[in-house]
């Protein structure tokens, strides 16, 4: 058995092999381990064992990544078309992908549905509105279907991520019967499924399990179901000293809680399969003392890692050039123009000089998904590590391209 710890701190990660990335590819850099991803992957089976597995997609949809994840035996959860062709590029088959509907636009349901119709019968779409399966009804849909459910209870690290409770997510618990018994006429109706947040750690965990609770009282009020999912939002510690999750424990009071059901439990985690699987790396382009806070003016910014401005995310933060220095007060922030874009503020930092290389941790996780080219800035490049055999090295390929200026005009050029 390989040593697979429940977290992988920023301490972890190989210094010298990311300052030696960073000199080969440049920064900003997202770097993302497949042998993490794995690992990951691993663990969650290894706590759901009789359970279905399946990755929330939009954490990381990276070709290399969901690759590995399937290789790993997880399913797929995608919250739009475009998931769902990435899902495809990467080998996954229909019966392994789960497309989660929210408000789908009428292209997303054409395209779903031609995919079901041609190559993939067995894909199934959840809904989460009534009106949804009247538009799958129109486009002759009548494969595998599941009700989205909003149990009036949700969870997540920021009010912006929970969606348990609010009412664009799922078909009100109280109408789920009988949208169910009206769809078995036209439709296989193969599950229920809830999500309550995202990044679920301490209390919030018993506001998942009242999610659970809710959901193993409807399977048995509605019968004939194949799987009742649960969702995601596992959480892990952005902070050096939070605890790790622990998972085996969240997994026995998720079957405690769901109670007996004649249905298999599924779980949709995405933050927890990558999030600790990558870093961004970022050099430093300008320090500034200020009379209120040294400002260390860096070439990542909310454009490259938007959760510190849109969440105000705690990231960890390592000077990779200077830890020998002593620490003192920083604020981080990108080139972009908005006071949002800041990485951190008042954070301690051994002394940072222009050039010098700062690591960000935990950024496998809605990292490079949500990056954007505002302020016409290009987005970063990828590279993955993966062990070619010997379990003391790894491999590290480009899987993005740094994007250039050139590529900004693109769609304007070719038009
Ligand atoms: N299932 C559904 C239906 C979801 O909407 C989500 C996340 C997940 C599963 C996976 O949740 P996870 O295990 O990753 O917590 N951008 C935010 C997170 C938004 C999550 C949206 N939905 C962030 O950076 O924190």
């Amino acid at each position: 058995m390989t040593d697979n710890p429940d977290i992988r701190r920023l301490a972890d990660w190989d210094a010298e092999r990311l300052d030696s990335l960073a000199d080969v590819h440049g920064t900003p850099l997202y770097v993302i381990d497949l042998d993490r991803v794995r690992e990951n992957c691993e663990r969650l089976k290894a706590a759901f064992p009789s359970e279905d597995v399946r990755y929330a997609v939009k954490a990381h949809t990276g070709r290399a990544v969901l690759e590995t994840v399937r290789e790993a035996g997880l399913a797929a959860e995608c919250a739009s078309a475009g998931e769902v062709m990435r899902a495809f590029d990467a080998g996954y088959e229909g019966d392994e992908v789960q497309y989660t509907a929210v408000n789908p636009p009428a292209e997303d349901l054409d395209y779903v549905v031609d995919a079901w119709r041609e190559d993939h019968p067995d894909l199934t779409v959840t809904v989460g509105a009534a009106d949804t399966v009247d538009r799958l009804r129109e486009r002759g849909f009548d494969g595998r279907l599941c009700v989205r459910v909003n149990p009036g209870v949700g969870a997540g690290h920021h009010e912006k991520v929970q969606t348990g409770a609010n009412a664009k997510f799922g078909v009100p618990y109280d109408r789920v019967p009988d949208l169910l018994e009206r769809a078995r006429d036209d439709f296989d109706v193969v599950g229920i499924h809830a999500h309550a947040g995202s990044g679920i750690s301490g209390d919030d965990l018993e506001n998942h399990r009242e999610l659970v609770r809710r959901m193993g009282e409807l399977a048995r009020q509605v019968g004939e179901l194949e799987f009742v999912d649960v969702g995601g939002g596992f959480g892990v510690p952005y902070h050096e000293d939070e605890p790790p999750l622990d998972l085996d424990a969240v997994a026995e009071a998720t079957r405690e809680a769901i109670g007996e059901i004649d249905a298999t439990l599924a779980v949709e985690p995405g933050r927890y399969v990558v999030a600790d699987a990558g870093v961004l790396l970022t050099r430093v382009n300008t320090v500034k003392e200020a009379p209120e806070t040294t400002v260390v003016g860096v070439d990542a910014g909310m454009t490259t890692l938007l959760r510190p401005a849109m969440y105000d995310s705690y990231h960890a933060l390592a000077n990779l050039s200077g830890s020998d220095r002593v620490a003192i007060p920083v604020t981080v922030t990108g080139p972009i123009c908005e006071s949002a874009d800041v990485l951190c503020e008042d954070r301690p930092l051994p002394r940072p000089e222009r050039g010098d290389l700062l690591a960000i941790g935990n950024a496998g996780a809605y990292g490079y998904e949500m990056t954007s080219t505002y302020n016409s800035r290009p987005r970063p490049a990828e590279v993955a590590l993966e062990s070619s055999g010997s379990p003391e090295s790894s491999d590290a390929r480009l899987v993005r391209r740094r994007e250039q200026r050139r590529d900004l005009t693109k769609l304007e050029d070719e038009v």
